[in-house]
């Protein structure tokens, strides 16, 4: 330990730690701006100085490690002068008419006071303010005036890329949103631009972020400290009043969140002192509030829909149910509470019913994954699964596993973000990603037909020599993976709760289900999947208005307004906590289910639902392409959704990001069809046919198509297919 003394105080200090560190710990007040936690000090904007006995100028204690016996001062004039001097220097390139207003005061509470501010400069009018480090330093430090001359670098805000907005002109350089992006992110997207007066942030050649793959998780945003990086939903949405801490219910990660309110209104959601990805920063806000969204019970009478009351809404539910009993079917969306899944199963065996699954396939052969077990020196093995889409916040907790940074091997035929910043990425002929599983653990020579070229195996074995070796994949997208005993494999999934489903089992897949002929009524707990057949009643669960025609819809409450639990990837479970009240008259899931059970005479209080049937995954058959058949279709997890609605189908900003309501088609591949990007095309196979808008990439391989699946495809699995103009 070392001993210092800060402001006559005598304090304990860790070898290694910086004096701020320090004096923050113990409370004592440093005023900082480039300074963020969990950063690399970057020493740029002076405003931390502190005085050192022994030594003639003041130095940046973000920067200064503690030493024995050190004697540090914090607040002396002469820190409080140099101070005002340093802010005044990075005000005179920030509009700072409102932040040296005498009526300051005054304009905040009763005007709309533009007198000495073109409206563009205004604070009044910047979405941070009152949430603003400038305006907080101004105060504390006391600055009255500016005494240099006001640069406006009369820059154009940046609109064009989804989510949030830049505005440059509002920059003081501090240099956190590219530290944040490149260290802690990974991801490298910001770096600053040019030199001396005409220091920027931006991206490479100043292309947009969606042009450069910027994974839009907003940790640059959160750690702005003016109003230069904007959220674009939440701008004009006022300052959140009070935050909840609950769970992001959108993957099956289930990152802990703070979701944050003003009134009822959930103005924006952001990590809860960790990392979270686009769903959870961007998406969730605007789900809640969704123009689109049902907030009351809905009946078909005749050809009208009618909004009623619960209880009619009941009513109808509990005579349907009692008259079908056995013979209704039961669909549930994985993304419900554990508490109404429970409630869900309760339901069933009171009904007697045998024909219970979930609206999106699961498999089998997932455990929960041990984030602590992870030893010595490793390397990730990663096979048809793009981790920064999908699993962000765990591809960064891995790649901090250990002291020695981790090795990361990729195998797909499909180009993503995450191929960029590998190790080494393998790019198989389409379905030998096993075979290059093979090569790379074979002991002897063996045939390679993978179309991954001899020295790039070599390269993967080598870097595979003498370490621990884990092997991730999506069972979704890949089946019958096999490798050598010493090779952990761990298998993801993005359905939160998909641990607990597979523990309590379903009767059948959701395909078998809709094509058993004993079922009259059908329940749906989320989206509808495609339907083949006519059902005699159709009752709808859910938030958002189904594609199929229903008798009744019962409106629920998204996670964000309700009470209870999920099951995460690790097996964890974590707590869903209720933010706003449920909209309109919306209620949960479990409320809604317990309601119709004490109509039905059944009590689901401390009764366990009986075990169902183990779930059988659906095992793609690899059909080669041939003549009648000539182009690969992909099919891959779609994890961006929310009860089997598509993200991108309800906000402009995941549509730009992910484009999954198109099927991609390879360039060549486009051009020998003659397909135009955005125009209709069908997809036929031996048994599906699909009608879809091209995207044209050159992500995926020649003579290939891929679709991110949705319920509404009905049973479709990667297979030969033919594509065809829709003329
Ligand atoms: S959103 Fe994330 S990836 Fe994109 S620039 Fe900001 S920190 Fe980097
Ligand atoms: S955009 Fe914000 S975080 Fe980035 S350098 Fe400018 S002020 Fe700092
Ligand atoms: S990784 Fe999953 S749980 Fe975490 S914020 Fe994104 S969608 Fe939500
Ligand atoms: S906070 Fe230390 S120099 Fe900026």
């Amino acid at each position: 330990m070392i001993k210092l003394e800060i402001d006559k105080k005598e304090i304990m200090a860790k070898k290694g730690e910086t004096v701020l560190e320090v004096a923050q710990r113990h409370g004592i007040y440093i005023p900082t701006l480039c300074y963020q936690k969990d950063l690399v000090p970057y020493g740029g904007c002076r405003l931390c100085i502190v005085e050192v006995k022994g030594w003639s100028i003041p130095v940046a204690s973000c920067t200064l490690p503690v030493e024995d016996g050190m004697v540090v001062k914090t607040d002396t004039p002469r820190l409080k002068k140099l101070r005002r001097f340093s802010l005044q220097l990075i005000l005179s390139e920030h509009p700072h008419a409102c932040l040296i207003c005498d009526k300051e005061e005054e304009c905040a509470k009763y005007q709309e006071c533009i007198e000495k501010s073109a409206v563009t400069f205004g604070c009044k009018f910047c979405a941070r303010n009152g949430d603003c480090e400038l305006q907080e330093l101004v105060e504390k430090l006391g600055i009255k005036e500016i005494p240099f001359e006001f640069s406006y670098r009369n820059l154009e805000i940046e609109k064009f890329d989804p989510f949030f907005e830049r505005d440059y002109n509002l920059c003081i350089l501090c240099g956190r949103c590219v530290r944040m992006c490149q260290e802690v992110r990974g991801a490298g997207i910001l770096d600053f631009q040019h030199r001396g007066p005409e220091t920027l942030v931006g991206t490479a050649y100043n292309l947009s972020h969606l042009e450069i793959g910027c994974q839009f998780c907003g940790a640059c945003v959160d750690v702005c400290p003016t109003g230069a990086l904007r959220d674009r939903y939440s701008k004009w949405l006022g300052l959140p009043e009070r935050y909840v801490k609950t769970t992001c219910a959108l993957c099956n990660i289930g990152c802990s969140i703070k979701i944050n309110v003003r009134a009822n209104t959930v103005v924006s959601s952001t990590p809860d002192n960790n990392q979270i990805c686009v769903r959870g920063r961007f998406g969730i806000a605007p789900l809640v509030h969704h123009p689109k969204r049902i907030i009351s019970p809905m009946l078909r009478k005749g050809e009208r829909l009618v909004e009623v009351e619960w209880e009619e809404a009941f009513d109808f539910v509990c005579t349907k149910l009692n008259e079908y009993r056995a013979k209704t079917g039961i669909l549930f969306s994985p993304q419900l509470t554990i508490e109404a899944i429970n409630s869900v199963y309760g339901l069933a065996d009171h009904l007697q019913c045998e024909k219970l699954a979930t609206t999106s396939a699961l498999e089998t052969n997932l455990k929960p994954l041990d984030l602590k077990g992870f030893r010595g020196d490793l390397v990730f093995v990663i096979v048809n699964t793009d981790m920064i889409s999908d699993f962000s916040p765990l591809l960064l907790k891995l790649r901090s596993q250990q002291k020695i940074k981790p090795a990361f091997i990729v195998i797909d035929a499909v180009d993503s973000k995450l191929t960029q910043i590998v190790d080494l990425w393998l790019r198989p002929e389409l379905g030998k990603e096993v075979d290059v599983l093979k090569l790379l653990f074979a002991q002897k020579k063996m045939k390679n037909t993978t179309a991954v070229s001899t020295q790039d195996i070599k390269l993967g074995k080598d870097l595979l020599k003498k370490k621990n070796i884990y092997l991730l994949y999506n069972p979704y997208n890949i089946k019958n993976i096999t490798v050598p005993k010493y090779v952990k494999k761990i298998p993801l999934t993005a359905k939160i709760n998909a641990l607990k489903i597979i523990d309590m089992g379903v009767d059948s897949s959701t395909m078998d289900l809709l094509q058993d002929k004993n079922i009259d009524c059908l329940y749906l707990l989320g989206t509808a999947p495609k339907l083949n057949r006519k059902y005699k009643t159709i009752i709808v669960q859910d938030c958002f208005p189904p594609q199929v025609r229903f008798d009744l819809f019962l409106p629920t409450a998204t996670f964000a307004e309700v009470n209870g639990s999920v099951v995460n990837i690790e097996g964890k479970i974590k707590r869903i906590r209720k933010a706003i009240e449920p909209l309109g008259k919306s209620k949960s899931d479990d409320w809604i289910i317990a309601q119709i059970s004490k109509r039905l005479n059944h009590n689901t209080k401390n009764r366990k639902p009986k075990k169902r049937k183990t779930i059988i995954s659906a095992i793609a058959k690899n059909r080669k392409v041939g003549e009648k058949y000539p182009i690969h279709l992909i099919v891959r997890e779609n994890s961006y959704s929310f009860r089997g609605h598509r993200l991108s189908d309800l906000m402009k900003g995941f549509e730009r990001l992910r484009g999954d309501g198109y099927v991609r088609v390879n360039k060549r591949t486009a051009k020998k069809l003659r397909v135009k990007d955005g125009a209709e095309i069908k997809i036929i196979g031996r048994t599906l046919n699909l009608v879809m808008p091209a995207r044209i990439t050159e992500d995926v391989p020649e003579n290939s198509v891929l679709v991110y699946y949705h319920p509404s495809m009905g049973a479709v699995n990667s297979q030969p297919v033919r594509v065809e103009c829709v003329h």
